[in-house]
């Protein structure tokens, strides 16, 4: 099938997500290798975004790819009620990873369902039905997760799930920067008592928050944040779906702070995209909770056989090829980089990450600082970055005022140099334009 094919017939006959039908114009793809995909007419991109932040690992890897034809052609399906070699494998080898006592698992089809489980193993343990959550956060798309969303992709769903509580994040935008930890936690506990912490079951945020601005928490957030919730009996979830496997140069961005969730969550990196899979992470005191009490919850493809065996294999090329480490040496050269380029470019008001975990902001000019695009909007310097990047074989996810430096953790120094190459080109367009 050609490019124009595919585009023509997938427009025709399925629905993109969060986007207006008639405005979308997706990229064909047809194959795609370590860093880089390419459309059947043979253009070539560097994915400087793992797809949706998910490839960590890279594209087309022969051992996970060898690990799903095998499991495939063994037993490519057993239902959530038996016990498999994959599952138990995969249980035994998370409770390995996961930070302090996080050993139990329950399996999802993705990052939404497993916070949906976690929000219900929350309520169930604690008796308590309000959760907390945050502005600029993202949860995923099925009700309860989006409810706890703190971004526009909720509001066409509300009112959603009753019983969610937003507190602000300690970011409040390019303009006024971030809080310190104190008043954010001071916020936080103000709410929790205005709010009754006996009918509060869990506070629920992502570690390094993603697509809302790649922001690690302030100095002794995290620790504050782990205290309060101890404090008064409130469960923390710490939604890794992004931010886990490497993504921050750790296997789990927890691991930057010392602070252990009673409930983490994750997806994505977990088999690097290659099948879906999703997972929940309970504390032993959680899990044991559900020794004589039914766990409510099920799905047809928990713990499926398929994704337990990526999600093995994928774990293996983490730790044969040392990724994880590479992906905090490789964070070290993407930080000279973006410094480079807000040291060179007017447009550039911050430039973020913490491993390959990266993101620019950009602004129309350095004294006000006002952001080159509205929050949940767009510009036409914004669009015009969007279009050149696409030109020049550069994928990355543009969004509002902001775009993504998220490569797989197999980058090299080469590749990373290349693509910030385009980067440099495109941000000195966006600079004359802001000048003329
Ligand atoms: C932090 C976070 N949580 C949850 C999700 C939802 O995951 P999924 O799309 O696999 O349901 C995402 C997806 O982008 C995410 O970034």
């Amino acid at each position: 099938m050609t490019g124009e094919q595919m585009v023509a017939l997938t427009k025709r006959h399925t629905l993109y997500e969060w986007s207006a039908q008639a405005h979308v114009d997706p990229i064909p793809v047809s194959r795609a290798k370590g860093v880089y995909f390419w459309t059947p007419e043979g253009k070539r991109f560097i994915d400087l975004n793992s797809q949706l932040m998910c490839v960590n690992a890279g594209h087309g890897d022969p051992r996970i790819v060898e690990a799903i034809q095998r499991q495939a052609a063994t037993l490519a399906y057993a239902n959530p009620f038996l016990a498999t070699e994959a599952r138990a494998r995969l249980g035994e080898k998370l409770a390995q990873l996961c930070p302090g006592d996080i050993d139990v698992f329950f399996f999802t089809n993705g990052g939404a369902e497993a916070n949906e489980n976690a929000m219900r193993i929350a309520r169930l343990v604690s008796g308590r039905h309000k959760i907390i959550a945050r502005y600029r956060s993202y949860h995923g798309g099925t009700a309860g997760s989006l409810t706890m969303t703190g971004d526009p992709r909720r509001w066409a769903m509300e009112p959603g799930m009753p019983g969610v509580i937003h507190v602000r994040h300690p970011y409040h935008g390019v303009q006024r920067g971030s809080d310190m930890a104190e008043p954010a936690l001071e916020e936080l506990e103000e709410v929790m008592t205005l709010e009754g912490p006996q009918t509060i079951a869990a506070f629920i945020l992502e570690t390094v928050t993603g697509t809302n601005g790649v922001l690690p928490p302030p100095p002794g957030y995290l620790e504050g944040v782990r205290a309060l919730c101890d404090k008064y009996g409130i469960l923390l979830i710490c939604d890794e779906v992004m931010s886990g496997f490497g993504r921050t140069g750790k296997w789990f961005a927890v691991e930057h702070y010392g602070v252990v969730p009673d409930l983490l969550t994750m997806a994505k990196g977990l088999t690097s995209a290659y099948v879906p899979l999703g997972a929940v992470g309970l504390r032993r005191r959680l899990a044991d909770h559900f020794q004589q009490k039914v766990f409510y919850g099920g799905l047809t493809y928990n713990s499926h056989p398929l994704g337990c065996a990526t999600a093995l294999a994928t774990i293996q090329v983490y730790e044969e090829d040392n990724l994880i480490q590479r992906a905090a040496d490789m964070g070290c050269v993407m930080r000279r980089l973006l410094d480079e380029l807000a040291a060179k470019h007017r447009c550039v008001g911050e430039a973020r990450n913490i491993g390959l975990f990266g993101i620019v902001e950009l602004v129309r000019d350095r004294e006000s600082r006002e952001p080159l695009a509205p929050f949940n909007g767009t510009s036409p310097e914004m669009q015009m970055l969007g279009k050149f990047f696409r030109e020049a074989g550069l994928y990355t996810l543009v969004r509002w005022n902001t775009f993504f430096t998220n490569p797989p953790l197999c980058i090299t120094d080469a590749e990373l140099t290349e693509a910030f190459g385009i980067i440099d080109e495109g941000l000195t367009r966006v600079d004359a334009a802001l000048a003329s």
